[in-house]
């Protein structure tokens, strides 16, 4: 029965969060499988704005379980104050469930991705400084601290001080900061562990369980494809696998168990941090987009890049995901502009793709060969069916669906829960 994944096509900021909180009615248990606190949804309920980071969207409808799942990297400081925060405005957080497999950020994780971004100079990947890049290097080289080993003190100890035995070098050597002794860093993990030994299950199991019993499973990715470590634009990207394989690995469900894929993608393209970006608008039409949509990173508070719609990052997304259903996000945006381009394949030289480049350096030179649709100014904030929308509103929905030939099941014309236009149910 149903596992149903939603994640980012784009760069991030697609409106993931709205998404899966619209969802939320219809959904058992709202499962985030990769990323930590660098993600920032921003849902909007009731006329009610709610900022979440580490928390799956799914803790704003009341009947859901909320889950952690093991590919999520947690910092426990964070988790506590945004429950703190998230409960003094009488949200329910009691059912959240953490995965004893997920691994744990610590202070020395965030200190070197600052400092680590700092070194990298001009080639700065433009991090969230949360620490998510080194929590993820530590687990794969095995030297990570699992949520596990905070109930087991001397195990716990251990796996500090071999953590430690690196990292102070790197600290004092490179890095000309102070070492960090064990004991603080054990000290600062023993802080939460009471508070948090409720939470933690064997989530793998219980989401098995939750399948058999015919309940609807919701994996909620963070960040988005083309932030992806492997299927990205590499190295500017994040840590983790946020694409639909990532929903299996971080969460314990089999490929076999996925029958849905949602992908949100904006119906034009933003991007925060560094890296290539084909269809950036670095002049006044990039400052209004940036305006109209109010594109500023929920977590960093940073402007964020703007640029119009990109149909070969639609298509690769597509692929890369096996989507069967696209959101739409963010169409009210658009409104005003007269004419509106889409990137429908990029030159590279001679060359012109109209799939993603193998070569990252094609991508980098990637000039964007654009179609243009004609624009609306009605409002379409109260539109609830495709019907309602202006005739070239239609029309820009259209043409960008046939251009990846997968349905775009939902549209969203404001960020309100309602300001939704459903075509097709998602679960
Ligand atoms: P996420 O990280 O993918 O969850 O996205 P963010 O929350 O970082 O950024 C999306 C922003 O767009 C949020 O402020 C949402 O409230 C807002 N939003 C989502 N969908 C829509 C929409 O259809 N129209 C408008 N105007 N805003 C939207
Ligand atoms: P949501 O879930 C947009 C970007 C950062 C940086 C790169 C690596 O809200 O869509 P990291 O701190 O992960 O090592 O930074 O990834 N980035 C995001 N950009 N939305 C996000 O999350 C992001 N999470 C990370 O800006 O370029
Ligand atoms: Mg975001």
């Amino acid at each position: 029965m149903p596992a149903i994944v939603v994640l980012g096509a784009q760069w991030g900021d697609e409106g993931k969060g709205k998404a899966t909180d619209l969802l939320g009615g219809q959904v058992d248990y709202v499962v985030k499988y990769n990323g930590g606190n660098n993600a920032g949804h921003t849902i909007v309920v009731d006329g009610e704005k709610y900022a979440l980071h580490l928390l799956p969207s799914g803790i704003l409808s009341p009947g859901v379980v909320p889950v952690i799942g093991n590919g999520v990297v947690v910092d426990l400081g964070v988790l506590f104050g945004e429950i703190d925060a998230i409960s003094a405005r009488g949200v329910d957080t009691s059912k959240l469930l953490v995965s004893g497999n997920a691994h744990v950020i610590t202070s020395y994780h965030t200190t070197i991705d600052k400092v680590g971004e700092r070194f990298l100079g001009d080639a700065k990947i433009g991090t969230t400084g949360r620490g998510i890049g080194p929590a993820y290097a530590d687990k794969i080289s095995r030297v990570g601290v699992r949520v596990q080993d905070l109930f087991d003190e001397k195990i716990l100890r251990q796996k500090v001080e071999g953590a430690l035995d690196q990292k102070n070098q790197l600290l004092v050597k490179a890095f000309n900061r102070k070492a960090l002794s064990v004991d603080a860093v054990v000290d600062e993990l023993l802080e939460h562990t009471e508070r948090l030994r409720p939470m933690v299950a064997d989530t793998s199991l219980l989401l098995a369980q939750a399948l058999d019993r015919r309940e609807v499973v919701l994996l909620e990715g963070g960040q988005a494809t083309m932030l992806d470590v492997d299927h990205g634009s590499y190295p500017f990207v994040t840590s983790s696998n946020p694409t639909a394989g990532g929903a299996c690995t971080g969460s314990g469900i089999p490929p076999t168990r996925l029958d849905r894929v949602v992908a949100i993608v904006k119906a034009y393209t933003t991007r925060v941090g560094s890296g290539p970006f084909p269809t950036e608008l670095t002049d006044q039409v990039g400052e209004r987009l940036r305006a109209n949509g109010g594109e500023f990173g929920t977590t960093t508070g940073r402007p964020r890049r703007c640029g119009w719609y990109d149909a070969v990052v639609a298509r690769y997304a597509a692929r890369i995901n096996g989507v069967t259903d696209f959101v739409l996000t963010k169409l009210d945006v658009l409104t005003g502009f007269e004419t509106i381009p889409v990137c429908v394949g990029y030159r590279v030289g001679d060359t012109v793709y109209d799939e993603m480049p193998m070569s990252q350096t094609d991508f980098h030179h990637a000039v964007p060969v654009y179609e243009e649709f004609p624009g609306w100014d009605e409002d379409i904030t109260a539109a609830r069916s495709l019907d309602d929308l202006p005739k070239n509103a239609r029309n820009y929905v259209e043409a960008v669906e046939a251009m990846t030939s997968v349905p775009i099941s939902v549209v969203g014309v404001g960020p309100g829960r309602d300001e939704s236009i459903v075509v097709r149910s998602l679960v």
